[in-house]
């Protein structure tokens, strides 16, 4: 079960991929994140602290790691086929949701085009983790359009458009859906998060219907979540708040749709 969550800036894809990642782990998957935002912070959704979060250094800024898998000595040139396996081992981070997590930092251009050493060694590491392992594997994209249908993330079982009530984040969801359905992306669901009413479920649901996007669930808003948040904890170790127990509701229809056992 591969799974990648976009969306504009800040509709709440670290909560979802977050949720979705613990849902996998706590069904028994073994599980990885990958924070692929260049500001990184799924890390504390997944319960590390802030301290434990700013440890972490981002693959493409480990310039050890990198050079001892792609130099050839000569400058300018790299190699281009190396292992990977070795970097999720020693690289993942254990959270206290049962999830590895790896962060990627920075990478320019998810597509074919660039040829920078970084991004060689996150191509060849996520393809690795898309299309080689079975270990389910959950991806917060960076906000936005930039990344989706390029390079690995196009190759995900399913990709969740993360929108809220607000025209903009559906214009955004839209964009996003019609660019991966040119990609060939098959399973494409947005979810309408931060839900307070009913009139926002129904411009969420109406903007679907309109645009041909298949919704698959409302997550409520929740004000759990922010003070959650506020205090640098994850809400997703809080069962109370609804917004988490819908998001592992989502975990669970995406297990059925792919029949993962
Ligand atoms: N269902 C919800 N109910 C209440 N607050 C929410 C909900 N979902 C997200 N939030 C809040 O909205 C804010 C943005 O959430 P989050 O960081 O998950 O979004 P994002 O899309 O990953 O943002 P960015 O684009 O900056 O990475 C956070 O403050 C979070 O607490
Ligand atoms: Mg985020």
């Amino acid at each position: 079960m591969k799974v990648a969550v976009s969306g504009k800036g800040g509709v709440g894809k670290t909560l979802i991929a977050g949720g979705l990642a613990r849902g996998f782990a706590a069904r028994g998957l073994k599980t990885i994140a990958i924070d692929a935002d260049s500001s990184p912070n799924l890390a504390m959704t997944l319960g590390l602290s802030a301290e434990e979060a700013r440890k972490i250094l981002p693959i493409t800024e480990n310039k050890e790691l990198v050079d001892s898998k792609t130099s050839t000595g000569y400058s300018g040139v790299y190699r281009l086929s190396f292992t990977v396996d070795d970097i999720v081992k020693q690289y993942s981070v254990a959270t206290p949701l049962g999830v590895n997590l790896i962060v990627m930092g920075t990478v320019h251009s998810m597509g074919a085009g660039c040829m920078c050493a970084p991004n060689a060694v996150v191509r060849a590491l996520l393809r690795h983790l898309v299309v080689d392992t079975n270990e389910a594997f959950v991806m917060d994209l960076e906000a936005g359009v930039e990344h989706i249908g390029r390079g690995t993330a196009q190759h995900v079982d399913a990709l969740l458009i993360v929108a809220d009530s607000n025209l903009k984040s559906l214009e955004i969801a839209k964009h996003i859906h019609d660019m991966a359905t040119t990609a060939g992306m098959k399973q494409l669901y947005l979810v309408g998060n931060r839900v307070m009413n009913n009139t926002q479920k129904e411009a969420i649901q109406s903007f679907a219907d309109k645009n041909g996007l298949e919704l698959l669930a409302f997550v409520p808003f929740d004000q759990g979540v922010i003070d959650a948040d506020m205090r640098g904890e994850t809400p997703l170790l809080n069962k109370e708040i609804t917004a988490v127990q819908t998001i592992d509701n989502i975990c669970e229809s995406l297990i059925k749709k792919n029949k993962v056992s």
